[in-house]
């Protein structure tokens, strides 16, 4: 018997080491078959189980694409590896094994042959009983899986056979394994020395010097380092070096150390800093880097102008509020000719207020004025069925601040919008995510929790300063964050919102998942319906949120339940690969975007986010926020601000108020971009506008500044057209039959195209 499990076992290792390339560098692929099977069976942690009838699935792409589309929930992964001890022979740096499983969407626990060694991210140090909830919580989906193990760990088996069995779990969307990389290594000075940008932003000052904090740590919990640190920055529009500093290093196990470069810059020049770290005994390396941020946006003028929606939706009886968004030296006075009977403009800060009694079209002249001159504007009032004709602008709590929103920051973030301007820029709502619930008492009311003393008191104050408040819940008993929904208190809750002076409400499906398991069209429609029969009741206009990522081709019917607009992805976050995946396949959306009807691909991760309480440094750089924000503006999408608006840099703040950016998003065909050419290096968008005009945006999808040549058939243009830069609103000339632009690594040219 024992001969044979040996011999049994020599064959299965030669077998794996046929199939997974003994990678000459020192690693092993992981990112070869897998076996697979959906559902849940502890069993299946055990090395000795046999999955040889399991199907094969590759580890790298999510499981919708590989057959299994209609999968939530669980499902495992396994694979027999073997570890040879040559991998610690061959390397520089002898104490931990890391095993790389790329992302996991949701959530994941990681066994080697039967104990845990990881979950959600995060290694799992010694010998542990597996959590049952390890799927409860925030999605782990962007974490990525490398799991660390001290090479003496005893769950390795030195060459040997190894069995690593995955339990996925994914709680609806996109599920499973995917990225990259996956494989087996030693790890090696990288993994040890790290370096942590995010817990600081870049500092301004003035025009010109930036500077910026980051720290140096040495993770490792045996291994001392010493070294070079040489920082230097370039420009990259010429070459020039900006600035070059070199330190010398001793970096003790466990220790981390702070520096901070002040980089002299002309704000609108990109440049990247590079950071090298020479380790001293092995001569390795350790390279990062980082773009630095650009200003593009130019300064507002001093002579006014006015900004915001051309057009504006409102019920009859229903309350007006709109602020006249505009720039300019203070002191502004404002006015408007031909305003319904029934409004009032307030010359000092252009607030509209009233009712509007009789649905019709209303044509209004807009006028601002100061001291350095005079702007005019047409605005269109339509009071009739329809709102949010233009898609809605603002803040929202839950990509800051998550669980942890309270009273005192929703004030705050109503206060920034006045100081930092962006209220003249034609941001508005001021929404509250989940947190903000506690439970309905005996006459069915919603109770806020103890963070929001008085919501009614909350609200008249938002208002106050000209700007509107939204509201979270879920159709189902709980929210996603395990608070109170409005499962059988619908009425009673729509009520309550219009009482306390609610304008926006995201309703996210969540625990409805327990209510309708597997839903059907029409099953996804019914919590909708339900609500908003209630909301369309109340005396004032709700926008109508949908939230259920997309679930059932929402964006096809999302508004025969009334939806002003539905979110047609998962949650997004501070990522590239999250930002592009999400961003870059809305084009399925396009058609079903309308005045009043918006596809949402979730909100903006610029400036300080963090699913609150701690707050780190958007992840993004800053060419890949001028993607995000240009890309939103085509696709016509909700733009709701996810950061501390009390920490908005000069960077984030630009990209928040180019006026001829926001211009695009608002524009009042209300008509999204359509991606009309694509290859694996770029992709090429086209809006429609109400002018005749075409928004046009390049994106560059690789890590390199890229020259995209562009044929204007290519974009269904013909004959001769004027050609104006939009982010630093700068016209280049007139193009007719083609044009090449080059395209900075993962960011954007934004163009308007317009008939001379
Ligand atoms: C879901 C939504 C998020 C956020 C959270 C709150 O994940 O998609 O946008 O509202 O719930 O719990």
């Amino acid at each position: 018997m024992k001969k044979f499990t040996i011999c049994l076992f020599s064959a299965s290792l030669l077998l794996l080491m046929a199939c997974h390339r003994p990678a000459s560098d020192n690693k092993i692929d992981l990112s070869v078959p897998w076996k697979f099977h959906s559902g849940d069976d502890p069993a299946w942690i055990a090395a000795s189980f046999d999955d040889s009838k399991w199907e094969l699935i590759n580890p790298t792409d999510i499981w919708e694409h590989q057959g299994y589309k209609n999968l939530d929930g669980f499902a495992w992964y396994r694979i027999r590896v073997a570890i040879p001890k040559r991998l610690i022979n061959d390397a520089f740096i002898k104490d931990s094994l890391q095993i790389r499983l790329g992302r996991i969407d949701d959530y994941d626990q990681v066994f080697l042959n039967d104990e845990l060694i990881g979950e959600n991210g995060k290694t799992i140090p010694q010998k542990t009983e597996a959590r049952p909830d390890f799927f409860k919580g925030q999605s782990q989906w962007d974490t990525e899986r490398r799991y660390i193990l001290a090479a003496n760990d005893p769950r390795i088996h030195w060459d040997q056979e190894n069995v690593i069995a995955v339990r996925a779990y994914d709680q609806g969307g996109a599920g499973g394994m995917f990225s990259k990389p996956f494989e087996i290594s030693m790890a090696d000075l990288p993994d040890h020395i790290k370096f942590d940008f995010n817990q600081s932003g870049f500092k301004f000052d003035g025009d010109t010097l930036i500077s910026k904090q980051f720290a140096i740590s040495n993770i490792s919990l045996k291994e001392d380092f010493r070294g070079k640190l040489t920082i230097k920055a370039i420009r990259c529009d010429n070459g020039n070096q900006l600035f070059r500093e070199e330190t010398l290093l001793d970096m003790a196990p466990n220790i981390s150390t702070v520096f901070t470069v002040n980089i002299k810059k002309d704000l609108s020049v990109p440049a990247i800093i590079y950071f090298t770290f020479r380790e001293n005994a092995s001569g390795k390396e350790v390279r990062e880097s980082l773009e630095m941020p650009y200003i593009l946006t130019p300064k507002p003028c001093k002579s006014p102008r006015i900004n915001g929606a051309k057009v504006f939706g409102i019920r009859p009886w229903s309350p007006f509020l709109y602020k006249v968004a505009a720039t300019g030296q203070p002191p502004l006075t404002y006015s408007a000719e031909s305003l319904p009977e029934g409004l009032h403009l307030r010359a000092g800060d252009g607030l509209i207020t009233g009712y509007i009694s009789k649905k019709g079209e209303y044509k209004v002249r807009l006028k601002v004025t100061n001291s350095f001159g005079a702007a005019e504007r047409d605005f269109t009032i339509k009071c009739g069925d329809l709102i949010s004709l233009t898609p809605p602008m603002g803040w929202n709590s839950w990509n800051v601040w998550g669980l942890s929103v309270s009273d005192k920051k929703v004030r705050q973030a109503g206060e920034a919008f006045i100081s930092s301007g962006l209220i003249n820029h034609g941001w508005t709502y001021i929404n509250i995510d989940d947190g903000w619930e506690d439970t309905h008492d005996k006459n069915g009311n919603i109770i806020p929790n103890s963070k929001f003393p008085d919501m009614k008191t909350m609200c008249t104050y938002i208002h106050s300063l000209g700007l509107k408040v939204g509201i979270y819940s879920s159709p189902g008993p709980k929210t996603c964050g395990g608070y109170e929904g409005s499962y059988n208190f619908e009425e009673k809750d729509a009520r309550n919102y219009a009482d306390w002076g609610i304008d926006y409400l995201k309703y996210d499906w969540c625990s409805y998942g327990g209510i309708a398991p597997n839903p059907n069209e029409n099953q996804l429609k019914a919590p909708y319906r339900e609500m908003r029969k209630y909301i369309r009741k109340v005396n004032r206009d709700i926008h109508f949120s949908l939230c259920q990522y997309g679930m059932g081709d929402v964006w096809t019917w999302g508004n025969e339940v009334d939806g002003n607009s539905w979110r047609t992805t998962g949650d997004i976050e501070d990522s590239w690969e999250s930002l592009s995946g999400i961003g870059f396949t809305q084009s399925k959306c396009s058609p079903f975007s309308a005045p009043g009807r918006w596809n949402d691909p979730d909100m903006l991760v610029v400036g300080w986010v963090g699913w609150g309480p701690k707050l780190h440094y958007t992840r993004l750089t800053p060419n890949e926020q001028y993607t995000h924000v240009t890309l939103w503006s085509l696709l016509a999408a909700p733009l709701l601000i996810g950061c501390d608006l009390t920490q908005l840099d000069a960077f984030t703040l630009s990209l928040l108020t180019n006026d001829e950016v926001l211009a695009i998003n608002q524009d009042p065909l209300g008509k999204q971009a359509k991606k009309v050419s694509k290859n694996d290096e770029y992709q090429i968008w086209v809006r429609d506008l109400e002018d005749g005009s075409k928004a046009v945006g390049l994106f560059n999808l690789t890590e390199n500044q890229l020259p995209v040549n562009v044929n204007l058939d290519d974009l269904l243009m013909k004959g001769k057209w004027m050609m104006r830069d939009v982010w630093p609103q700068t016209d280049l000339g007139l193009v007719q039959t083609h044009f090449e632009m080059s395209v900075p690594p993962h960011g954007t040219r934004l163009l308007v195209f317009r008939k001379p």
